[in-house]
């Protein structure tokens, strides 16, 4: 990022002057629309009426009325998510049962709760709740509730025919997430079980932002589809006349030179990857914005991201005060998931953050990637909401034009030993028979089970018995390795920091370090680095944090991200309760580290990775060549065999989150068989 000199001088080379538009005017305007209105109580219901769905709201009553299952399929804005649960509510078809509508993401659950709450005039967590992981806002009035889809397939764990509920709407059915694809399943049988044995019927809506029905029509054999036409306006789609090296960088040009040359009111939306790359391009912004002319008038940025706290994700939905215009910065969640008011320019740097799994590698990476062309078009269509918009992608059209169609969807590119833990905890007997829309490849799903098997939570491939211990892992909403660290924790005396440590792992980071201060921040962090790894570091630097009381002197001097290390607070607290509920008595082993490692060593056993002779690592599963993140505490001192949290793909294959550990302890996992395979660091240890 090449941030020292540009406050001023911004760089011409990504000026929106050298970028070119296409000709192709890929939306057309189909209807005009009010400006944006501000979200007073008063109005609200004259919104509800201005949204295209609107119009159909009979017709879709009726529709879920006289169909068991429905696919509504309408573009992002329409008013699905928050319309149509209500037009159920209000039609009373909730007296048998609650309505719920599934959310990808947390985010989007939160939001649209609140907003519906809202709408209908009650308090959240009234009449309208959301449940996401570790957080749960309903009452026994609640009649509909927003969830994450992995909630719901939680849910069905306890209840397999989700007997609670009445309607079970999965919405952003096209994004095709993991858990998504796995309740496609679980309702599809449910419903089929609850008519069989004459119980409450089961309606289910499937809602999707893109107009292609053919998989889901062939999977709901018999489903009613219903297509609302959106509002579009005509968007101006502006390329790059070359690549970006630097995609952060060009996104801040152009934000600023849009805010720079474009009246207040018209709010600018910039696409971005991660937490990361999102904060740093939030206090960008904000530093240049002090030193422009107040005659372009302030600027209010908004990041948004997965992890963000709830009462910060909310800022992004509000109107800017007067004088004010809003920058958001968000992930690719403000692609379909939720729709913020007022963005007349959209900035899309062309990438997304993605999980890929490969069954062949063993590993599983994070990895900046292009975006598929159906994104690209999702996010452009987010300038083209209330009026005519602009759009900056800020790479070259054929850029455009080579990008995958659709994207892959999770659970073909994923691990899957989460979803299979939890289909066997449901009674499932051969998970290669699920009925899966999209079948994950077989050898990913044998890769799963034989990692749920050296986890200990399955008996054996063939077999396909869920234990014990795989149905005590499987009450965690945590990835079962990490829920098999805590297991672990219990036996080695640490649970205290082991649940520190695994909710640690669940935020992106809790430091916000301004590039500018990188030198400064490693001296001052320096005395929390601990020479057995980055989880003994973290851990280190959380008891500080407590000990400090959180105090916001020392979150300042230490580079604490606030709302990151409140989120891992409840996250812990919520680790916590549920430990003591599964009967894992919270110990601490003090200064006792050694425990520490063992536990984590036995749940991230398979993601080890040994020393080799040109000081590269390669794992010993797979046999993969990685390397050591230059942010680990053990970058320098390289030892003989480490676990890692996650491998991410810049340069080259990174270990992130590393630990020493014992080859011993390795081979109390089961992992080798220590006469059979004895890998060479092992061999200079004996
Ligand atoms: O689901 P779909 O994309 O079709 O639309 P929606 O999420 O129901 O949103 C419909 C409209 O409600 C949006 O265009 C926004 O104007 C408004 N809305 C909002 O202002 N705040 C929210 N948190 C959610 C929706
Ligand atoms: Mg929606």
């Amino acid at each position: 990022m090449k941030a020292n000199n540009q406050h001023y001088n911004i760089s011409k080379d990504y000026s929106r002057k050298r970028m070119h538009q296409s000709n192709t005017n890929e939306i057309r305007a189909k209807q005009s629309n009010a400006d944006n209105i501000a979200v007073t109580t008063e109005n609200l219901q004259e919104q509800r009426k201005n949204l295209p769905i609107y119009y159909g709201r009979k017709e879709l009553i009726k529709a879920v009325m006289h169909n068991d299952t429905v696919i509504l399929m309408s573009e992002t804005g329409s008013g699905k998510t928050t319309q149509l649960p209500q037009y159920l509510l209000e039609s009373q078809m909730a007296r048998f049962g609650m309505i719920v509508c599934t959310q990808p993401r947390r985010v989007a659950a939160i939001t649209v709760a609140d907003r519906v709450a809202k709408e209908k005039n009650t308090l959240l967590g009234d009449l309208v709740g959301y449940t996401v992981r570790f957080e749960d806002v309903t009452s026994p009035k609640t009649l509909l509730k927003y969830v994450t889809d992995g909630m719901l397939l939680r849910e069905s764990l306890l209840d397999s025919l989700l007997t609670k509920y009445s309607i079970i709407i999965l919405d952003e059915a096209h994004e095709r997430s993991i858990h998504t694809d796995v309740l496609f399943g679980i309702v599809k049988h449910a419903q089929l079980k609850r008519k069989e044995k004459n119980m409450n019927k089961l309606k289910i809506v499937i809602m999707s932002a893109t107009l292609q029905a053919d998989n889901f029509v062939k999977y709901f054999t018999g489903a009613h589809v219903c297509y609302v036409e959106g509002r579009r306006h005509p968007i101006k789609i502006f390329y790059t006349e070359e690549i970006q090296k630097d995609y952060l960088h060009a996104s801040l040009v152009s934000a600023i030179q849009i805010h720079k040359e474009n009246p207040l009111g018209e709010d600018i939306l910039v696409f971005l990857t991660g937490q990361e790359e999102i904060e740093m391009l939030t206090n960008l912004i904000k530093e240049i914005g002090m030193f422009l002319p107040e005659s372009f008038g302030k600027i209010l940025v908004c990041p948004l991201f997965a992890s963000l706290p709830n009462n910060e994700q909310i800022k992004a939905f509000t109107n800017p005060p007067l004088g004010y215009r809003k920058i958001i910065i968000s992930t690719n969640i403000a692609e379909t998931s939720v729709t913020i008011p007022g963005i007349k320019h959209v900035v899309d740097c062309g990438m997304v953050k993605a999980k890929t799994h490969n069954p062949t590698t063993g590993l599983e990476v994070l990895k900046v990637q292009p975006i598929s062309k159906a994104q690209a078009r999702q996010r452009s269509g987010r300038a083209g909401r209330e009026c005519a918009g602009i759009c900056y992608r800020l790479y070259p059209e054929k850029t455009f034009e080579a990008l995958d169609d659709y994207t892959v969807p999770e659970i073909k590119r994923c691990n899957l030993r989460g979803v299979l833990l939890q289909l066997l905890a449901l009674g499932l007997k051969d998970v290669l028979k699920f009925d899966f829309m999209d079948s994950p490849p077989q050898c990913a799903i044998e890769y799963a089970l034989n990692q749920l098997v050296m986890l200990g939570a399955v008996e054996s491939i063939n077999a396909q018995k869920i234990t014990e211990k795989g149905k005590t892992m499987c009450a965690f909403p945590l990835d079962p390795p990490l829920a098999a660290c805590i297991l672990s924790a219990h036996e080695y005396g640490c649970t205290e920091e082991l649940i520190t440590i695994v909710a640690l792992m669940t935020v992106e980071s809790i430091f916000y370090i301004p590039p500018n201060q990188r030198e400064r921040s490693k001296k001052v962090l320096a005395k929390f680095t601990s020479t057995e790894g980055d989880h003994i570091s973290m851990l280190l630097f959380f008891r500080a944090y407590k000990q400090a009381k959180g105090n916001i002197q020392w979150c300042v001097e230490h580079f604490v991200n606030i709302k990151a290390i409140k989120n891992v607070l409840q996250i812990r607290h919520q680790l916590r309760d549920l430990s003591l509920r599964l009967n894992l008595s919270i110990k601490s082993c003090g200064a006792d580290y050694n425990s520490v490692r063992k536990a984590l060593s036995s749940g991230l056993f398979m993601n080890s990775a040994e020393r080799q002779i040109d000081g590269t690592y390669l794992t010993l599963l797979q046999k993969q060549t990685v390397s050591i993140h230059p942010s680990s505490v053990l970058f320098n001192s390289k030892p003989a065999l480490v676990i890692f949290s996650e491998v991410v793909h810049t340069s080259k294959r990174y270990m992130r989150g590393l630990s020493i550990v014992d080859p011993s302890w390795l081979i109390k996992t089961g992992l080798f068989d220590a006469n059979k395979l004895i890998p060479n660091a092992i061999q200079t240890f004996f």
